[in-house]
């Protein structure tokens, strides 16, 4: 093995996977691509790692309520250029043509064209390091969606699909609740 430069060790870990994340903060909706998040447990709990500098924070603190969505390759460079200007001086959906679906439980908009979508709400904030603790409250699917691959954000600026399904159910079966 040979060192490498610390600031590298988060293109390590691969984060999963890349988020765009849509809030409506009572006058209209804005979106952000986040790609720091984590599942909590397994009652639908997640974390995301934000800050103030980002319009929709603002949004996250006051309504408590966005919506997850997950772009599959297709939608991956709007994702990058939805994550590269702020909803505080642009539209986002009528600059990239994105089209806001209603959820069913939170006032933020579901993501045409995107594989998946999860309604939550914020359980908590942890200020400390900006990590929003959420719940899902219902979650939807797009399976007409013709490439579903998973996008991870390497950290460096560069993104990998998801490639082979290794499947490990049977060996698992002890860890896993019952419905997976
Ligand atoms: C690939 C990618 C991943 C990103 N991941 C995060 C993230 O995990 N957390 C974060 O706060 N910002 C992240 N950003 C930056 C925000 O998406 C960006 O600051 C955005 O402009 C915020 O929009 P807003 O001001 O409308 O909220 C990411 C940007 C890109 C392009």
């Amino acid at each position: 093995m040979r060192k490498m430069k610390l600031e590298k060790a988060l293109t390590l870990i691969e984060p999963g996977p890349l988020l765009l994340v849509t809030t409506f903060d009572g006058r209209k909706n804005n979106i952000m691509t986040i790609s720091w998040s984590m599942p909590l447990d397994f009652d639908g709990r997640f974390a995301l790692c934000t800050g103030p500098w980002n319009y929709s924070f603002g949004a996250l603190r006051k309504t408590k309520e966005c919506v997850l969505c997950i772009p599959g390759p297709t939608l991956l460079k709007t994702a990058v250029q939805i994550g590269t200007v702020s909803g505080k001086e642009v539209d986002k959906f009528q600059k990239f043509q994105l089209k806001a679906l209603p959820a069913q439980f939170v006032k933020a908009p579901l993501l045409a064209g995107c594989t998946a979508c999860i309604e939550c709400v914020v359980e908590r904030f942890l200020e400390t390091y900006g990590i929003f603790i959420l719940k899902a409250v219902c979650v939807w699917k797009d399976s007409s969606c013709s490439d579903k691959r998973l996008v991870h954000a390497v950290g460096d600026g560069t993104f990998r699909a998801d490639g082979e399904v290794f499947n490990f159910k049977r060996l698992m079966k002890e860890k896993l609740p019952p419905g997976l």
